[in-house]
Protein backbone atom coordinates (compact mmCIF):
# COMPACT_ATOMS: atom_id res chain seq x y z
CA UNK A 1 0.00 0.00 0.00
CA UNK A 2 1.29 3.51 -0.82
CA UNK A 3 1.19 6.30 1.40
CA UNK A 4 2.35 9.62 1.64
CA UNK A 5 2.63 10.93 5.26
CA UNK A 6 3.00 15.24 5.12
CA UNK A 7 5.55 16.21 7.76
CA UNK A 8 9.07 16.10 9.23
CA UNK A 9 9.33 15.79 12.92
CA UNK A 10 9.71 12.72 15.87
CA UNK A 11 5.81 12.48 14.90
CA UNK A 12 6.51 11.73 11.33
CA UNK A 13 9.11 9.44 12.14
CA UNK A 14 7.42 7.33 14.53
CA UNK A 15 4.54 6.88 12.18
CA UNK A 16 6.36 5.48 9.58
CA UNK A 17 7.54 3.25 12.13
CA UNK A 18 4.75 2.00 13.08
CA UNK A 19 2.58 1.99 9.84
CA UNK A 20 5.98 -0.71 9.03
CA UNK A 21 4.91 -2.96 11.88
CA UNK A 22 1.96 -3.44 10.00
CA UNK A 23 0.86 -7.07 8.40
CA UNK A 24 0.26 -5.56 5.32
CA UNK A 25 3.67 -3.91 3.40
CA UNK A 26 3.99 -0.43 2.44
CA UNK A 27 5.65 2.07 0.59
CA UNK A 28 6.24 5.34 2.43
CA UNK A 29 6.57 8.85 0.67
CA UNK A 30 7.38 11.85 3.44
CA UNK A 31 7.04 15.23 2.80
CA UNK A 32 9.69 16.88 3.98
CA UNK A 33 10.85 13.82 6.18
CA UNK A 34 14.05 13.73 8.06
CA UNK A 35 16.92 11.48 7.95
CA UNK A 36 15.12 9.17 10.43
CA UNK A 37 12.15 8.72 7.71
CA UNK A 38 14.90 8.52 4.77
CA UNK A 39 15.51 4.92 6.23
CA UNK A 40 11.71 4.20 5.80
CA UNK A 41 10.99 5.26 2.36
CA UNK A 42 11.51 8.15 -0.16
CA UNK A 43 11.71 11.95 1.30
CA UNK A 44 10.55 14.33 -1.10
CA UNK A 45 11.54 17.59 -0.55
CA UNK A 46 8.72 19.81 0.13
CA UNK A 47 7.91 21.73 3.17
CA UNK A 48 4.32 20.52 5.39
CA UNK A 49 2.79 23.93 4.64
CA UNK A 50 3.70 24.21 0.87
CA UNK A 51 -0.41 23.09 -0.05
CA UNK A 52 0.17 23.65 -3.69
CA UNK A 53 2.94 21.31 -4.22
CA UNK A 54 1.82 18.87 -1.96
CA UNK A 55 -1.55 18.18 -3.88
CA UNK A 56 0.44 18.32 -7.00
CA UNK A 57 2.76 15.20 -4.94
CA UNK A 58 -0.93 13.61 -4.55
CA UNK A 59 -1.95 13.87 -7.78
CA UNK A 60 1.12 12.72 -9.69
CA UNK A 61 1.97 9.42 -6.87
CA UNK A 62 -1.64 8.84 -6.51
CA UNK A 63 -0.97 7.05 -2.54
CA UNK A 64 -3.95 5.18 -1.05
CA UNK A 65 -3.78 6.95 2.24
CA UNK A 66 -2.35 10.48 3.30
CA UNK A 67 -1.44 11.26 6.50
CA UNK A 68 -1.13 14.85 7.49
CA UNK A 69 1.09 15.16 10.81
CA UNK A 70 1.39 18.97 11.78
CA UNK A 71 -1.64 21.26 12.11
CA UNK A 72 -0.64 24.09 9.81
CA UNK A 73 -1.76 22.20 6.15
CA UNK A 74 -4.87 20.85 8.37
CA UNK A 75 -6.29 24.32 9.26
CA UNK A 76 -5.32 25.38 5.78
CA UNK A 77 -7.70 22.73 4.15
CA UNK A 78 -5.04 20.35 3.04
CA UNK A 79 -7.02 17.61 3.67
CA UNK A 80 -10.23 18.96 2.20
CA UNK A 81 -8.32 19.85 -1.13
CA UNK A 82 -7.01 15.99 -1.15
CA UNK A 83 -10.45 14.43 -0.71
CA UNK A 84 -12.18 17.11 -3.23
CA UNK A 85 -9.51 15.35 -5.85
CA UNK A 86 -10.48 11.89 -4.59
CA UNK A 87 -7.47 11.00 -2.45
CA UNK A 88 -8.31 8.85 1.11
CA UNK A 89 -6.83 11.06 3.78
CA UNK A 90 -6.59 10.96 7.69
CA UNK A 91 -6.83 14.05 9.42
CA UNK A 92 -9.61 16.56 9.78
CA UNK A 93 -10.84 19.40 7.00
CA UNK A 94 -10.42 22.55 7.92
CA UNK A 95 -13.83 23.19 9.79
CA UNK A 96 -12.91 20.48 12.17
CA UNK A 97 -8.77 22.00 12.61
CA UNK A 98 -10.57 25.01 13.92
CA UNK A 99 -10.60 23.09 17.17
CA UNK A 100 -7.10 23.56 17.22
CA UNK A 101 -6.39 26.71 14.95
CA UNK A 102 -9.11 28.94 16.98
CA UNK A 103 -9.22 28.76 20.37
CA UNK A 104 -12.33 31.56 20.59
CA UNK A 105 -13.78 28.98 18.43
CA UNK A 106 -13.44 25.91 20.38
CA UNK A 107 -14.28 28.02 23.24
CA UNK A 108 -17.20 28.45 21.67
CA UNK A 109 -17.73 24.65 20.93
CA UNK A 110 -17.40 23.82 24.46
CA UNK A 111 -20.02 25.95 25.76
CA UNK A 112 -22.50 24.85 23.04
CA UNK A 113 -21.80 20.85 23.68
CA UNK A 114 -21.31 21.55 27.84
CA UNK A 115 -17.79 20.50 27.64
CA UNK A 116 -15.68 20.96 30.98
CA UNK A 117 -12.92 24.00 30.29
CA UNK A 118 -11.96 27.08 31.75
CA UNK A 119 -13.91 30.64 32.45
CA UNK A 120 -12.47 32.74 29.76
CA UNK A 121 -13.15 36.09 28.65
CA UNK A 122 -12.62 37.16 24.84
CA UNK A 123 -11.16 40.31 23.43
CA UNK A 124 -11.61 42.37 20.41
CA UNK A 125 -9.32 45.33 21.86
CA UNK A 126 -6.01 45.96 23.35
CA UNK A 127 -7.57 48.37 25.82
CA UNK A 128 -10.76 46.05 27.10
CA UNK A 129 -7.77 43.28 27.74
CA UNK A 130 -5.74 45.66 29.27
CA UNK A 131 -8.21 47.17 31.38
CA UNK A 132 -9.68 43.68 32.38
CA UNK A 133 -6.12 42.18 33.42
CA UNK A 134 -6.21 45.24 35.97
CA UNK A 135 -8.70 44.17 37.99
CA UNK A 136 -8.17 40.65 38.44
CA UNK A 137 -5.84 38.93 40.56
CA UNK A 138 -2.96 36.21 39.39
CA UNK A 139 -1.70 33.87 37.96
CA UNK A 140 -3.10 35.11 34.32
CA UNK A 141 -3.31 33.06 31.30
CA UNK A 142 -3.78 34.66 28.38
CA UNK A 143 -3.99 32.85 25.66
CA UNK A 144 -3.71 34.22 21.48
CA UNK A 145 -7.01 32.59 19.19
CA UNK A 146 -4.66 31.75 16.25
CA UNK A 147 -1.80 29.15 15.66
CA UNK A 148 1.45 30.34 17.25
CA UNK A 149 3.60 27.10 17.18
CA UNK A 150 3.15 26.76 20.83
CA UNK A 151 3.83 30.30 21.57
CA UNK A 152 0.60 32.04 21.84
CA UNK A 153 -0.17 31.04 25.42
CA UNK A 154 1.38 32.76 28.62
CA UNK A 155 0.97 31.50 32.06
CA UNK A 156 2.64 34.23 34.69
CA UNK A 157 1.55 35.67 37.86
CA UNK A 158 3.59 38.84 36.92
CA UNK A 159 0.96 41.16 35.71
CA UNK A 160 3.83 43.66 33.70
CA UNK A 161 4.51 40.36 32.10
CA UNK A 162 0.50 39.82 31.56
CA UNK A 163 0.45 43.56 29.88
CA UNK A 164 3.69 43.20 27.81
CA UNK A 165 2.49 39.81 26.30
CA UNK A 166 -1.39 41.38 25.43
CA UNK A 167 0.34 44.57 23.48
CA UNK A 168 2.42 42.57 21.72
CA UNK A 169 -0.48 39.69 20.73
CA UNK A 170 -2.91 42.89 19.64
CA UNK A 171 -1.00 45.55 19.32
CA UNK A 172 2.45 44.69 17.86
CA UNK A 173 0.55 41.71 16.16
CA UNK A 174 3.51 39.48 16.41
CA UNK A 175 1.56 36.44 15.91
CA UNK A 176 0.08 38.14 12.90
CA UNK A 177 -4.03 37.71 12.38
CA UNK A 178 -3.62 34.72 15.22
CA UNK A 179 -3.57 37.88 17.73
CA UNK A 180 -6.39 39.48 16.24
CA UNK A 181 -8.95 37.99 19.12
CA UNK A 182 -7.46 37.33 22.33
CA UNK A 183 -8.29 35.13 25.24
CA UNK A 184 -7.99 35.75 29.32
CA UNK A 185 -9.21 32.81 31.07
CA UNK A 186 -9.47 31.06 35.02
CA UNK A 187 -6.04 29.36 35.69
CA UNK A 188 -6.73 25.85 36.55
CA UNK A 189 -4.74 23.42 38.98
CA UNK A 190 -3.88 20.26 38.50
CA UNK A 191 -2.23 17.40 36.59
CA UNK A 192 -1.99 18.28 33.12
CA UNK A 193 -2.67 14.95 30.53
CA UNK A 194 -2.60 14.67 26.91
CA UNK A 195 -5.68 12.63 25.60
CA UNK A 196 -6.14 11.69 22.28
CA UNK A 197 -8.25 9.79 20.61
CA UNK A 198 -9.16 8.27 17.10
CA UNK A 199 -12.37 10.35 16.00
CA UNK A 200 -14.56 9.59 12.79
CA UNK A 201 -17.82 11.56 12.55
CA UNK A 202 -18.91 9.81 9.77
CA UNK A 203 -19.58 6.59 11.44
CA UNK A 204 -19.88 8.10 14.71
CA UNK A 205 -17.33 6.58 16.87
CA UNK A 206 -14.28 8.00 19.07
CA UNK A 207 -11.81 5.57 20.37
CA UNK A 208 -9.48 6.75 23.26
CA UNK A 209 -5.49 5.98 23.03
CA UNK A 210 -3.28 5.37 26.07
CA UNK A 211 -3.55 8.82 28.20
CA UNK A 212 0.41 10.78 28.17
CA UNK A 213 2.07 13.50 29.57
CA UNK A 214 4.24 15.83 28.14
CA UNK A 215 6.81 18.09 29.31
CA UNK A 216 6.02 22.10 27.43
CA UNK A 217 8.77 23.85 29.31
CA UNK A 218 12.41 24.21 28.17
CA UNK A 219 13.97 22.74 31.65
CA UNK A 220 14.16 20.51 34.46
CA UNK A 221 11.53 21.82 37.12
CA UNK A 222 9.32 23.08 34.36
CA UNK A 223 11.02 26.03 34.30
CA UNK A 224 11.90 28.30 31.49
CA UNK A 225 10.37 28.74 28.31
CA UNK A 226 7.55 26.63 26.32
CA UNK A 227 8.41 24.25 24.14
CA UNK A 228 6.64 22.07 21.46
CA UNK A 229 7.17 19.23 24.21
CA UNK A 230 10.82 18.28 26.12
CA UNK A 231 9.35 14.05 26.49
CA UNK A 232 6.47 11.89 27.42
CA UNK A 233 5.57 8.91 29.16
CA UNK A 234 2.58 6.61 28.76
CA UNK A 235 0.52 6.18 31.19
CA UNK A 236 0.19 8.39 33.85
CA UNK A 237 -0.72 6.66 36.96
CA UNK A 238 -3.16 9.06 37.94
CA UNK A 239 -5.79 8.32 35.15
CA UNK A 240 -7.28 5.07 36.79
CA UNK A 241 -10.42 3.64 35.49
CA UNK A 242 -12.80 5.85 36.62
CA UNK A 243 -11.05 8.99 35.36
CA UNK A 244 -11.26 7.86 31.82
CA UNK A 245 -14.56 6.88 32.07
CA UNK A 246 -15.09 10.39 32.90
CA UNK A 247 -12.57 11.53 30.25
CA UNK A 248 -15.00 9.71 27.83
CA UNK A 249 -18.17 10.70 29.04
CA UNK A 250 -17.50 14.81 29.93
CA UNK A 251 -14.95 15.05 26.91
CA UNK A 252 -14.62 12.68 24.12
CA UNK A 253 -18.22 11.91 23.85
CA UNK A 254 -19.77 15.13 23.87
CA UNK A 255 -16.71 16.59 21.24
CA UNK A 256 -18.07 13.68 19.10
CA UNK A 257 -21.84 14.40 19.44
CA UNK A 258 -20.57 18.50 19.41
CA UNK A 259 -19.02 17.83 15.83
CA UNK A 260 -21.61 15.42 14.08
CA UNK A 261 -24.44 18.36 15.24
CA UNK A 262 -22.74 21.14 13.69
CA UNK A 263 -22.16 19.06 10.54
CA UNK A 264 -18.33 18.63 10.72
CA UNK A 265 -16.43 15.86 8.51
CA UNK A 266 -13.84 15.08 11.25
CA UNK A 267 -11.77 12.24 10.33
CA UNK A 268 -8.37 12.25 12.49
CA UNK A 269 -7.49 12.46 15.98
CA UNK A 270 -9.18 14.98 18.35
CA UNK A 271 -6.29 15.75 21.18
CA UNK A 272 -7.68 16.72 24.12
CA UNK A 273 -5.03 18.68 26.21
CA UNK A 274 -6.86 18.07 29.58
CA UNK A 275 -6.22 19.35 33.00
CA UNK A 276 -7.09 16.72 35.87
CA UNK A 277 -8.45 19.26 38.41
CA UNK A 278 -10.76 18.64 41.91
CA UNK A 279 -13.51 18.65 40.42
CA UNK A 280 -12.65 16.56 37.35
CA UNK A 281 -11.16 16.75 34.10
CA UNK A 282 -11.21 20.34 32.33
CA UNK A 283 -10.01 20.72 28.46
CA UNK A 284 -7.28 23.59 28.08
CA UNK A 285 -6.98 23.13 24.49
CA UNK A 286 -7.70 20.91 21.44
CA UNK A 287 -5.19 19.56 18.86
CA UNK A 288 -6.32 18.33 15.73
CA UNK A 289 -3.49 15.77 15.36
CA UNK A 290 -1.60 13.54 16.79
CA UNK A 291 1.25 15.24 19.48
CA UNK A 292 4.48 15.92 19.52
CA UNK A 293 6.22 14.17 21.33
CA UNK A 294 3.15 11.93 22.95
CA UNK A 295 3.14 10.15 19.80
CA UNK A 296 6.67 8.41 20.08
CA UNK A 297 6.38 7.81 23.51
CA UNK A 298 2.55 6.17 22.61
CA UNK A 299 3.25 4.14 19.01
CA UNK A 300 5.88 1.59 20.84
CA UNK A 301 2.95 0.63 23.29
CA UNK A 302 0.31 0.17 20.31
CA UNK A 303 0.14 -3.55 19.28
CA UNK A 304 -2.93 -2.92 17.08
CA UNK A 305 -2.56 -2.53 13.28
CA UNK A 306 -1.86 1.46 13.26
CA UNK A 307 -1.95 0.65 9.57
CA UNK A 308 -5.83 -0.58 9.42
CA UNK A 309 -6.84 2.16 12.07
CA UNK A 310 -5.59 4.98 10.45
CA UNK A 311 -7.27 3.74 6.95
CA UNK A 312 -10.59 2.72 9.02
CA UNK A 313 -10.82 6.60 10.04
CA UNK A 314 -9.80 8.09 6.70
CA UNK A 315 -12.76 5.60 5.32
CA UNK A 316 -15.79 6.87 8.23
CA UNK A 317 -15.45 3.00 9.12
CA UNK A 318 -14.11 3.50 13.11
CA UNK A 319 -16.91 2.20 14.39
CA UNK A 320 -16.26 -1.06 13.22
CA UNK A 321 -12.87 -1.63 14.67
CA UNK A 322 -13.11 -2.51 18.14
CA UNK A 323 -11.00 -1.59 21.05
CA UNK A 324 -7.32 -0.60 20.34
CA UNK A 325 -4.39 -3.23 21.68
CA UNK A 326 -2.43 -1.54 23.90
CA UNK A 327 1.19 -3.35 25.48
CA UNK A 328 1.12 -2.75 29.16
CA UNK A 329 4.44 -1.97 29.89
CA UNK A 330 5.04 2.07 30.35
CA UNK A 331 6.73 4.04 27.72
CA UNK A 332 9.17 6.99 28.76
CA UNK A 333 10.49 8.98 25.57
CA UNK A 334 13.26 12.24 26.15
CA UNK A 335 13.82 15.02 23.42
CA UNK A 336 17.37 15.53 22.59
CA UNK A 337 17.15 19.41 21.78
CA UNK A 338 19.89 21.43 20.14
CA UNK A 339 21.57 24.12 22.78
CA UNK A 340 19.46 27.26 22.31
CA UNK A 341 15.97 25.47 21.28
CA UNK A 342 13.54 27.30 21.98
CA UNK A 343 15.63 29.83 21.29
CA UNK A 344 18.09 30.51 18.19
CA UNK A 345 20.41 27.28 17.49
CA UNK A 346 22.63 26.23 15.05
CA UNK A 347 21.79 23.67 12.36
CA UNK A 348 23.95 21.02 10.26
CA UNK A 349 25.88 19.80 13.34
CA UNK A 350 27.52 16.43 12.77
CA UNK A 351 25.63 13.98 15.20
CA UNK A 352 27.79 10.55 16.70
CA UNK A 353 26.45 7.31 17.73
CA UNK A 354 23.81 6.68 15.72
CA UNK A 355 24.85 3.03 14.72
CA UNK A 356 24.77 2.60 18.53
CA UNK A 357 20.64 2.51 17.93
CA UNK A 358 20.75 0.77 14.25
CA UNK A 359 20.03 -2.55 16.56
CA UNK A 360 17.14 -1.28 17.78
CA UNK A 361 15.73 -3.92 20.79
CA UNK A 362 12.13 -4.28 21.47
CA UNK A 363 11.84 -2.05 24.28
CA UNK A 364 14.47 0.98 23.32
CA UNK A 365 13.57 3.13 19.72
CA UNK A 366 15.10 6.40 18.42
CA UNK A 367 13.28 8.15 16.52
CA UNK A 368 14.50 11.75 14.64
CA UNK A 369 12.71 14.93 14.78
CA UNK A 370 15.07 17.76 13.61
CA UNK A 371 17.37 15.71 11.68
CA UNK A 372 18.90 15.74 7.91
CA UNK A 373 21.30 14.19 5.59
CA UNK A 374 24.33 15.92 4.51
CA UNK A 375 25.54 15.66 0.68
CA UNK A 376 27.95 13.10 2.39
CA UNK A 377 25.20 11.11 3.45
CA UNK A 378 25.51 11.81 7.36
CA UNK A 379 23.01 12.98 9.81
CA UNK A 380 23.36 16.39 10.91
CA UNK A 381 21.35 18.48 12.98
CA UNK A 382 18.44 20.68 10.90
CA UNK A 383 15.60 21.78 13.91
CA UNK A 384 15.29 22.24 17.95
CA UNK A 385 14.31 19.13 18.54
CA UNK A 386 16.50 16.35 17.15
CA UNK A 387 15.48 13.09 18.58
CA UNK A 388 13.30 11.20 20.63
CA UNK A 389 15.14 8.11 22.73
CA UNK A 390 12.20 5.78 24.08
CA UNK A 391 12.14 3.05 26.77
CA UNK A 392 9.49 0.66 28.23
CA UNK A 393 9.80 -1.58 30.75
CA UNK A 394 8.03 -3.54 33.37
CA UNK A 395 7.30 -0.26 35.08
CA UNK A 396 7.63 3.88 34.40
CA UNK A 397 10.55 3.77 37.12
CA UNK A 398 12.30 1.03 35.18
CA UNK A 399 11.73 2.64 31.74
CA UNK A 400 13.05 5.87 33.14
CA UNK A 401 16.27 4.09 34.35
CA UNK A 402 16.65 2.28 30.81
CA UNK A 403 15.97 4.95 29.24
CA UNK A 404 18.38 7.59 31.22
CA UNK A 405 21.34 4.56 31.47
CA UNK A 406 21.39 4.63 28.07
CA UNK A 407 21.84 8.66 27.31
CA UNK A 408 24.16 8.44 30.26
CA UNK A 409 26.26 6.30 27.91
CA UNK A 410 26.43 9.49 25.81
CA UNK A 411 27.54 8.00 22.40
CA UNK A 412 24.53 9.66 20.78
CA UNK A 413 25.57 13.18 20.98
CA UNK A 414 26.03 16.40 19.23
CA UNK A 415 27.56 19.88 19.72
CA UNK A 416 25.37 21.19 22.73
CA UNK A 417 23.06 18.49 23.09
CA UNK A 418 20.50 18.90 25.83
CA UNK A 419 17.79 16.85 27.95
CA UNK A 420 15.83 17.29 30.82
CA UNK A 421 16.60 14.78 32.89
CA UNK A 422 13.38 15.03 35.12
CA UNK A 423 11.28 12.87 32.50
CA UNK A 424 8.25 11.21 34.64
CA UNK A 425 9.70 11.58 37.80
CA UNK A 426 6.86 12.89 39.56
CA UNK A 427 5.27 9.20 38.74
CA UNK A 428 8.38 7.47 40.80
CA UNK A 429 8.50 7.60 44.77
CA UNK A 430 11.10 9.62 45.92
CA UNK A 431 11.75 11.78 42.69
CA UNK A 432 10.09 14.77 42.08
P1 LIG B 1 -2.30 25.49 25.60
O1 LIG B 1 -1.53 25.81 24.34
O2 LIG B 1 -3.67 26.06 25.65
O3 LIG B 1 -2.23 24.03 25.99
O4 LIG B 1 -1.48 26.20 26.76
C1 LIG B 1 -0.10 25.98 26.95
C2 LIG B 1 0.15 25.62 28.39
O5 LIG B 1 -0.30 26.65 29.25
C3 LIG B 1 -0.62 24.38 28.84
O6 LIG B 1 0.04 23.21 28.52
C4 LIG B 1 -0.74 24.62 30.32
O7 LIG B 1 0.43 24.21 30.98
C5 LIG B 1 -0.86 26.11 30.43
N1 LIG B 1 -2.26 26.51 30.53
C6 LIG B 1 -3.11 26.81 29.52
N2 LIG B 1 -4.32 27.15 29.99
C7 LIG B 1 -4.26 27.08 31.32
C8 LIG B 1 -5.19 27.32 32.38
N3 LIG B 1 -6.44 27.73 32.15
N4 LIG B 1 -4.77 27.13 33.65
C9 LIG B 1 -3.51 26.73 33.90
N5 LIG B 1 -2.58 26.51 32.96
C10 LIG B 1 -2.93 26.68 31.68
N1 LIG C 1 3.02 18.00 22.75
C1 LIG C 1 2.10 19.03 22.53
C2 LIG C 1 1.62 19.17 21.16
O1 LIG C 1 1.80 18.30 20.33
O2 LIG C 1 1.00 20.17 20.88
Amino acid sequence: MKLLIVGGGGREHALGWAIGRSSRPSQLCFAPGNAGTAQLGTNVNIGAEDLAALLALALKEQPELVVVGPEVPLAAGLADQLRAAGLKVFGPGAAGARLEASKVWAKEFMARHQIPTAQEVTFEECDAALNYLEQQAGPYVIKADGLAAGKGVLVTNDRAEARTFINEVMRDQIFGQAGTLLIIEEFLEGTEVSALAFCDTISGSIVPLEPACDYKRAYEGDAGPNTGGMGAYSPPALMDEALRNRMMQEVFAPTLRGLIEEGIDYRGIVYAGLIITATGPKVLEYNCRFGDPETQSLLPRLKSDLLDWLEAVAEGRLKEMGDLEWDTRPSVGVVLAAGGYPGPYQKGLPVQGLDDFESSTTDLFLFHAGTNLAENGAVVTNGGRIFNVIAMDSSIAAARTRVYNKLDEGKLRFEEMRYRRDIAAREVKGEV
